[in-house]
């Protein structure tokens, strides 16, 4: 299978890096400073390119490029993606930018999966929620997860909620490294070392996460677990009711919800 990537940035740098644990896949990685592509081949290997070669070489061509710079880049590519006779797979990354949108823009109605991926994407614990166009096959949309496989979990979601998704996942990782500051502070103030309590607050949110995916347990039912009547838990959360904890997670995925529907 070949890949290309066109924007080797943050998030096209972390999917090709997960791209390229399947020694199925070829990578072509294209950016409009070549230079970054080349380290990113130097690390993970793969062949730096044009933007022409990446439209016109790969099986799934991901667009990493940020929504501003979407129709600058497709200028000089629209037309290779227009003639091109064999079978090819667009991949967008690129926020709030629908499957109609991205046909539009490219000029013809090419098969899209449109991505909605996250930061922990670098360590292959991303969450990538994705939704395809009517032009997808079934092997196309196999090939994609499974070459795609070592990004983390996929979801398959109605473009509808793409927005509100994309908050919970991709804003996510912003609040749950602010909690897991927060808890190292408190850590920290009462003694811990700052590397320790780092340490501490991040493996007890990741055994957390994996608990609840595993277990399929309702968080209230966790949390009720680790609070013994009079204990010391139960007072944490009593202090955390009464600073509206949960009300301003709530208001904060709402907050972002709205930005993302003005963009
Ligand atoms: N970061 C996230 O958490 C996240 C989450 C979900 C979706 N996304 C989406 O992912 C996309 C990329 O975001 P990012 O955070 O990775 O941004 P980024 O780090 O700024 O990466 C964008 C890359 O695109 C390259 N580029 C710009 N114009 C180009 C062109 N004409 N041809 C080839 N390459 C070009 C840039 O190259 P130069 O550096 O040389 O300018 C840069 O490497 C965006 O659409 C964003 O909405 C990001």
């Amino acid at each position: 299978m070949v890949l290309s990537f066109i924007g080797t940035g943050n998030m096209g740098g972390a999917l090709a890096r997960a791209a390229s644990l399947n020694r199925n896949n070829r990578l072509l990685l294209a950016n409009r400073h070549p230079d970054k592509a080349q380290q990113l081949a130097d690390l993970i290997g793969g062949t730096v390119c044009d933007n022409l070669q990446a439209v016109t070489d790969a099986d799934y061509v991901f667009l990493g490029v940020k929504p501003q710079m979407l129709e600058e880049m497709l200028q000089d590519v629209r037309e290779a993606f227009q003639t091109r006779k064999s079978s090819f797979t667009v991949v967008s990354m690129v926020a709030g930018r629908t499957i109609a949108q991205i046909q539009e823009k490219i000029g013809c109605n090419a098969p899209v999966i449109r991505i909605l991926p996250n930061t922990p994407v670098a360590v292959g614990e991303g969450m990538i929620l994705y939704v395809c166009s009517d032009e997808v096959t079934q092997e196309m949309e196999q090939g994609f997860l499974e070459a795609m496989a070592g990004a983390g979990r996929f979801s398959k979601i109605e473009e509808r909620l793409a927005d509100i998704c994309s908050v919970v996942g991709g804003c996510g990782p912003a609040y749950a490294a602010m909690f897991l500051e927060a808890m190292a502070d408190g850590g920290v103030a009462c003694g811990m070392p700052r590397i320790q309590a780092m340490e501490v607050a991040a493996q007890m949110m990741l055994g957390t996460a994996k608990l609840m995916l595993e277990s399929h347990a309702h968080p209230g039912v966790m949390k009720d677990a680790v609070c013994s009547p009079g204990g010391s838990t139960i007072q944490g959360v009593r202090t955390l009711e009464e600073r509206a904890f949960r009300a301003s997670i709530i208001d904060a995925v709402i907050a972002s919800y709205e930005k993302t529907l003005r963009f």
